[in-house]
């Protein structure tokens, strides 16, 4: 995460470039071992693709393994934590999802394109060009805005309202073309899975008010912490009172 963050100091860059030298570490082992030992895993897959005659270098054997790991982490934790806070601030949503449980698919959709985990992404142009009339040199970054596009009013009808039953348009939360992200169908499986179950646990879930603090980062978009009081009535003895929770990551 610090690799993301601009304005990190000098301690923390120090703190980055040992995690990153630890990491890499850490893959080139898991890779040997795998190398010496198949397993039923991603990274056996990708070394006997490597060993089969895939042109893949052990650098990018590692690099990917880092990439998965890193880009399945912090946005799925964040799909989840903006479901659950985009559900309690839009209670009339949240009450059609409670009655018509089928809707789960079009609800995590609806939150993807409203409260975007990741808003932004980069690319660089092959060669000179024009974008929506502005001029592009070569190998200039242009930063694309993903949650602006999902709230493009050219796009979704009234693009402002969380409407989990509108009629359905495609987003791009998840970017596009070469680069589409390739975790997608996990981080729909995982939102899918996750989302039924917190508010089954604790159906009467509900903030608690104070002040939220949005992460700084650049590219990300959640929250750093949500505070939920949460009733699990069949295991709440009686007289007890609430317990607040605190999801943290
Ligand atoms: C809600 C969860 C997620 C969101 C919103 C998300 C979003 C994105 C976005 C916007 C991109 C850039 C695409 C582009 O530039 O066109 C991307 C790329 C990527 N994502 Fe995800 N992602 C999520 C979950 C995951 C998961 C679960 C994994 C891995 C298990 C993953 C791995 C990657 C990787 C490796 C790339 C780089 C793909 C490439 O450059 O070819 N992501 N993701």
């Amino acid at each position: 995460v610090l690799h993301f963050n601009p304005m990190r100091s000098a301690a923390q860059r120090q703190e980055l470039v040992r995690c990153v030298i630890a990491f890499r570490e850490f893959f080139v082992g898991a890779i040997a071992e795998r190398r010496a030992r198949p397993r039923d895993d991603l990274i056996s897959d990708i070394i006997a693709a490597q060993e089969t005659g895939t042109e893949l270098t052990n650098k990018e054997i590692r690099d990917n393994c880092i990439g998965l790991l890193v880009g399945g982490n912090l946005t799925t934790s964040d799909l989840i934590g903006n479901g659950v806070f985009t559900l309690l601030t839009h209670p009339g949503e949240h009450a059609k999802l409670k009655t018509d449980p089928t809707l789960i698919n079009a609800a995590i959709e609806e939150i993807l394109r409203f409260a975007s985990p990741v808003d932004s992404t980069a690319r660089t142009a092959p060669r000179d060009m024009a974008v929506a009339g502005c001029p592009i040199g070569q190998a200039q970054v242009m930063v694309t805005h993903l949650a602006a596009a999902n709230r493009d009013p050219k796009q979704f009808k009234d693009p402002d309202a969380f409407d989990i039953t509108r009629e359905r348009a495609a987003h791009i939360a998840f970017g596009g073309g070469a680069h589409i992200c390739i975790g997608a169908p996990l981080a729909r499986l995982e939102a899918q899975v996750a989302l039924p179950k917190i508010f089954e646990r604790f159906p009467n879930l509900s903030l608690v008010d104070e002040t939220l603090v949005w992460k700084s980062l650049p590219f990300f978009r959640g929250l750093e912490h949500l505070r939920v009081r949460a009733c699990s009535a069949p295991l709440r003895p009686p007289g007890a009172s609430a317990r607040a929770l605190t999801a943290r990551r």
